[in-house]
């Protein structure tokens, strides 16, 4: 039996369901031909952060400041100047490049810290070529003079901006830190977001007991953190309908994960962690798995499975809400009882 894997994400016609999340190497042409010879169905480019565009332009300024109290030299700077590539130069021609050695399609990705950033930055990657464009929303809200709705309003925005400002399919990466999370996901497509990708992945910073700082601490994701972004998709498809892609991201590591997710009703399911640590090849072995399963269960396409599972369509819709908490702490059996047993 042929089964059709093919699927459809933030209007774009995807040969899989199966998508390389940002991460750092699939801005790099190698990586991306890679992943598409494994059978990806789209690859999603590491964030341009403005962040690290200001710093190189102060660094700039700073170099050239100090060289006019040496006139003559100063002089030597203006070539400098010119010939200058600062980091959203490299991410534009990165992203030109990768356009012209993969078919699949490629979502460039955008993390601005300023509101003109924002629409600027997306406008040039519109016009390099990207097929989509998504937004890297990341923020901790520890401003204690910013409310809730204050922040949620400012990200509203911001999605409105940059929708009114390109034409091409935008998906927003989210945190799930968002306290009424179902309103704001609604509120975004409203704002224009053509898609979601569930979830951003916070990384948490640590202590170091020898030089008492703090140092950034980057962990790959374990399978069961799939378990979050699956119980909101599961939520959520309904709510928003089929007319919005839902991208499930963090956790993903198998071709049952990736069954998993297109049964709560993702149209694709990402992954960076398990890739990172298997290789590009790693999806070829998913793809494999998730082949397996859909024969084993007699399904003939991705089409048919998606959305099995979400609060629409489960016996029990609450089993992803209230009712499941309670469940989950009662199933605690501690070690002695299982040896009773
Ligand atoms: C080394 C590394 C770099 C990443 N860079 C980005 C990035 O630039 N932009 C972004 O939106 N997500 C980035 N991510 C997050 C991933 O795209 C993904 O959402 C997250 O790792 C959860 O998926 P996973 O469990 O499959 O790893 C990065 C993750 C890792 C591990």
């Amino acid at each position: 039996m042929t089964i059709n894997i093919g699927t459809r994400y933030l209007g774009l016609d995807l040969r899989s369901p199966i998508v390389a999340s940002a991460a750092p190497h699939n801005g790099e042409p190698v990586t991306a031909r890679l992943l598409e010879r494994a059978g990806v169905g789209a690859i999603v480019l590491p964030s341009l952060f403005e962040e690290e565009i200001l710093a190189e332009e102060i660094e700039l300024s700073r170099s050239l400041e100090q060289g006019t109290e040496h006139f003559a030299e100063a002089l030597d700077y203006f070539p400098a100047v010119e010939n200058f590539v600062g980091a959203a130069d490299r991410y534009l021609a990165s992203l030109e490049r990768i356009k012209t050695e993969v078919a699949v399609p490629v979502i460039a990705s955008l993390n601005a810290s300023t509101s003109g950033g924002w629409v600027r930055y997306a406008r040039r990657i519109e016009a390099t070529g990207a097929d989509a464009l998504e937004l890297n929303l990341y923020h901790v809200a520890a401003d204690p003079h910013r409310t809730a709705a204050n922040m949620e309003a400012a990200d509203l925005e911001l999605i409105a901006a940059v929708r009114a400002s390109v034409g091409i399919p935008l998906a927003i990466k989210v945190s799930p830190y968002y306290s009424a999370f179902a309103n704001f996901a609604a509120a975004a497509v409203s704002a224009g977001a053509d898609g979601l990708v569930l979830f951003n992945r916070f990384y948490q910073p640590d202590i170091d007991l020898d030089t008492l700082d703090v140092v950034p601490r980057l962990e790959l994701s374990q399978p069961w953190e799939m378990r979050l972004p699956a119980r909101w998709i599961a939520i959520l498809r309904p709510q928003l309908g089929p007319g919005v892609s839902l991208a499930a991201t963090t956790g993903v590591q198998t071709g049952n994960d990736v069954v998993k997710g297109l049964m709560v009703g993702a149209d694709v399911v990402m992954m960076t962690s398990a890739l990172l640590r298997d290789g590009p090849e790693h999806v070829r072995t998913v793809e494999a798995e998730m082949r397996a399963w859909l024969t084993d269960h007699e399904y003939e396409s991705v089409e048919e499975l998606r959305g099995c599972a979400s609060a629409a369509t489960v016996e029990d819709p609450s089993a992803f809400e209230r009712a499941n908490y309670m469940q989950t702490l009662r199933s605690w059996v501690t070690p002695r009882e299982l040896n009773a047993t």
